[in-house]
C-alpha cells in the first residue's frame, strides 16, 4: 500500500470509528421491499444503517432480523428509535426523527429511553450525543448531526450564501410537477458543480464524511468518463431531474433538515406505529463485522442485505480475503433459495469471487426494472441473487 492510500484509508479509519456516521438510511426499502418478497418466515440478516430500513421491513411481517453493523453507534441510533416506539406515542417520535429536535429531549431522554438501551456504550454514547436533539445553535436538527450529516449540512450552507442557487434549489424542491423540477433542476446544475463545489466532492476527506471509502471512491470514478463528478452528476441528475421529487424523503431530507408528515420513512408514518411497535421485539442488534456475526450466531437465514458494503472491499487487495470469507459465510449459513440484495457505485459486480457466481443466480431484469425507480439514486446498480443449493 502506498503512502496516500494509508493517509486515506487513516482518514476515513478516524472518521467512521469515532463517529455516527450514517443518521438516516441511504438505500430505498420501497425497492427493498419489492425484491426481497419477504415471508413470514424470513429471517433477515442485513447491515443496521440507520436502522430505518430494518423497520421498514417489519412491515412485511418477517420472522426475525438481525441488525449487524461495526460501528456500535449506528446499532445505538436504532436502540434509540426502538425505545421511542416501544415506550412513547407517535407524536414524540415524531419530533426527535420526524422533526430532528424536541424542546424535552433531555426529559424524554432519560425518563423514557436511558432506561431501555441495552448496553453501557449506547447509554454513555446517547448521554453526550442527545443535545443534538435540542434545536439550539448553528445546527438545529439532529439531521446535521454525524459525519453526513455534518457534509449535509455544509452544503446547505454553500446554497444560502448563494442567492441563485439558493432560490432555484427551494424552488426545485417545492415543484409540484415534473416540468417545474426539471426547469428548475437545470438553472441549478451549473451553479453547484462549480470549480470549488467539484474540487470539495473529490476531496477523500468530504467522500469519508459521506461514509465513502477510497475503494468505493476508486469504482464511483471508474463508471463515468468524469470521474466522481461526472459520476455524482450523472446521479443528481437522474434523481432530482428526472424522477418525481414529490415523494423522494431522502433527498428532500438534506435539503429542508426534516422530514414532514406527507414525506417520510414508513417507520415515521401513525398508521404504523401501533405494528412496529408489536414487531419491534423482531429486531435484534449486533455490533460486530458481517463474518463474525456469521461466525457466532451459525443459522439457516433467508435473506441478506449487504447494502453498498462490499464497495469497501472492491478494490482494496488486502481485504480480499475479507471479502472471500465473508461470501463463504453467507453460502454456508443460507436457508434455501435464499435471497441477497446489494448495491455498488460500479455497473458490473466484477470483485465477486468465481465460487460466488457459481453459486448465485442474479435476476438482472428485476433489479434493474427496481433500481430505475430508486428514490436515492447515487448507486450505479442493484443486485438480488438466489443462492442455489
Ligand atoms: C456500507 S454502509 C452504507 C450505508 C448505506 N448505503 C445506507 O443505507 O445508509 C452501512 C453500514 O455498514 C457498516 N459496515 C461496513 N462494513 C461492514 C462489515 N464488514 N460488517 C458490518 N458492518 C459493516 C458501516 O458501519 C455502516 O454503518
Amino acid at each position: 500500500m502506498g503512502l496516500l492510500d494509508a493517509l486515506n484509508e487513516g482518514i476515513f479509519r478516524q472518521i467512521h470509528g469515532q463517529n455516527l456516521v450514517y443518521n438516516t438510511c441511504w438505500e430505498d426499502p420501497r425497492c427493498d421491499r419489492q425484491l426481497l418478497q419477504l415471508q413470514p418466515n424470513s429471517r433477515v440478516v442485513m447491515l443496521t444503517s440507520a436502522g430505518c430500513n430494518a423497520l421498514d421491513y417489519l412491515l412485511d411481517d418477517p420472522a426475525a432480523v438481525y441488525c449487524v453493523d461495526v460501528n456500535p453507534r449506528q446499532n445505538a441510533l436504532l436502540e434509540f428509535k426502538i425505545a421511542l416506539l416501544q415506550g412513547s406515542d407517535h407524536a414524540t417520535l415524531f419530533q426527535f426523527f420526524g422533526q430532528g429536535r424536541a424542546s424535552n429531549a433531555r426529559e424524554v431522554f432519560y425518563d423514557g429511553v436511558l432506561p431501555r438501551l441495552s448496553n453501557a456504550f449506547a447509554r454513555q454514547w446517547w448521554e453526550r450525543f442527545i443535545q443534538a436533539f435540542s434545536g439550539k445553535g448553528l445546527r438545529r436538527s439532529f439531521y446535521w448531526y454525524g459525519s453526513s450529516g455534518v457534509a449535509a449540512w455544509l452544503v446547505q450552507q454553500w446554497l444560502r450564501a448563494h442567492p441563485s442557487a439558493w432560490s432555484a434549489a427551494k424552488r426545485l424542491f417545492a415543484a409540484q410537477d415534473q416540468e417545474e423540477q426539471k426547469h428548475y433542476y437545470d438553472r441549478l446544475e451549473p451553479k453547484f458543480f462549480n470549480p470549488l463545489l467539484s474540487w470539495v466532492l473529490r476531496r477523500h476527506v468530504f467522500q469519508s464524511m459521506l461514509g465513502v471509502p477510497e475503494s468505493q471512491q476508486m469504482l464511483a470514478a471508474a463508471t463515468y468518463s468524469n470521474g466522481l463528478v461526472g459520476y455524482f452528476t450523472e446521479c443528481l441528475r437522474r434523481v432530482l431531474r428526472n424522477l418525481p421529487l414529490q415523494d423522494n424523503y431522502f433527498w428532500k431530507l438534506y435539503f429542508y433538515g426534516h422530514y414532514s408528515t406527507e414525506c417520510c420513512p414508513n417507520y415515521l408514518r401513525p398508521e404504523h406505529f401501533d405494528t412496529l411497535r408489536t414487531r419491534s421485539e423482531r429486531l435484534s442488534m449486533h455490533t460486530n463485522t458481517l463474518s463474525d456475526f456469521l461466525r457466532q450466531t451459525p443459522g439457516q437465514y433467508s435473506h441478506f442485505v449487504l447494502l453498498d458494503h462490499q464497495d469497501w472491499m472492491a478494490k482494496a487487495p488486502a481485504l480480499r480475503p475479507a471479502l472471500e470469507e465473508e461470501w463463504r459465510l453467507i453460502l454456508e449459513n443460507a436457508a434455501p433459495d435464499a435471497r441477497v440484495l446489494m448495491r455498488s457505485a460500479a455497473r458490473h459486480l466484477d470483485f465477486l469471487p468465481p465460487f460466488v457466481r457459481e453459486r448465485v443466480r442474479f435476476d438482472v431484469d428485476a433489479a434493474e426494472r427496481v433500481h430505475a425507480q430508486d428514490r436515492v439514486g447515487t448507486y450505479a446498480s442493484t443486485w438480488i441473487g438466489q443462492i442455489q443449493a
